[in-house]
């Protein structure tokens, strides 16, 4: 089933309990936390302390997003913050093997990031060691930005290696995901849906957070019915 992971990074900073309730009221089932550097994307935002806040603030999952150089040094702090769900980008990890174990081995589920220009048929050999794979549909660094469109065939892609390779790790979105872009992502494979500006940015995110995922459910179903073959088709 599709899943809705509000992104505080659109949540006003001086409220972020507050946004997380409203949000879960509203259907969210995670929460995702965008954390950049500065170096690896041209934006700063926060990083452990302000994750052991929200670990007061909510029972969800966490799931951080970290767009940082050098993850491997921050892996113990975000598991001793409270993170659950840990993702890396492939463009940031020379060892990413390595980090994705570091990250296992400390009881977090890991996830691996691609960028709009990755290819995602670099990560297939580190697949069976991950949980969700996120796609960006757009270039990180801020929220608010138009989905990159060929993101769609990006997925489709990841959802066919996936069936072929017989695993079960959640395909993520990240990036415009929004009222007018929803039914293509979860219809093109993709089950874990991140949304900032369409949740918080108009400050009624229980409001829009079920609005949203009302819609992606709806996808859902219509995909669902329309695809009974679904689990036959081959990578091409
Ligand atoms: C962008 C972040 C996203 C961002 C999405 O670098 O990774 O999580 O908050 O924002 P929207 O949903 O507004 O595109
Ligand atoms: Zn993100």
């Amino acid at each position: 089933m599709v899943e809705l992971l509000p992104s505080i990074l659109s949540a006003d900073f001086a409220h972020l309990a507050d946004a997380i309730a409203a949000a879960e009221r509203g259907g969210a089932t995670a929460i995702h936390v965008d954390v950049m550097d500065g170096h690896f994307v041209p934006n700063i935002t926060v990083g452990p302390p302000v994750v052991k806040s929200l670990r007061k603030a909510t029972k969800l999952p966490l799931d951080c997003h970290l767009m940082i150089e050098n993850p491997n040094d921050f892996i113990a702090e975000f598991a001793d913050a409270g993170a659950d769900w840990v993702s890396v980008h492939y463009e940031a990890c020379p060892h990413l093997h390595r980090t994705l174990q570091l990250i296992l081995n400390h009881s977090m589920k890991p996830g691996v990031v691609v960028n709009p220009g990755t290819r995602v048929d670099l990560i297939l050999e580190i697949l069976p060691m991950v949980h969700h794979v996120l796609v960006m549909s757009v270039n990180p660094g801020f929220g608010g930005q138009e989905f990159i469109p060929f993101s769609l065939d990006k997925i489709r892609h990841l959802a066919a290696m996936r069936r072929d390779l017989g695993l079960q790790f959640k395909i993520e979105v990240d990036g415009g995901v929004a009222h007018d872009t929803v039914a293509a992502i979860v219809q093109a494979g993709a089950e874990l849906l991140v949304a900032g500006n369409a949740v918080f940015g108009a400050g009624q995110p229980e409001r829009d957070a079920r609005a949203l995922l009302a819609a992606a459910r709806q996808a859902e179903i219509l995909q669902s019915a329309s695809n009974p073959a679904d689990g036959k088709s081959k990578i091409h």
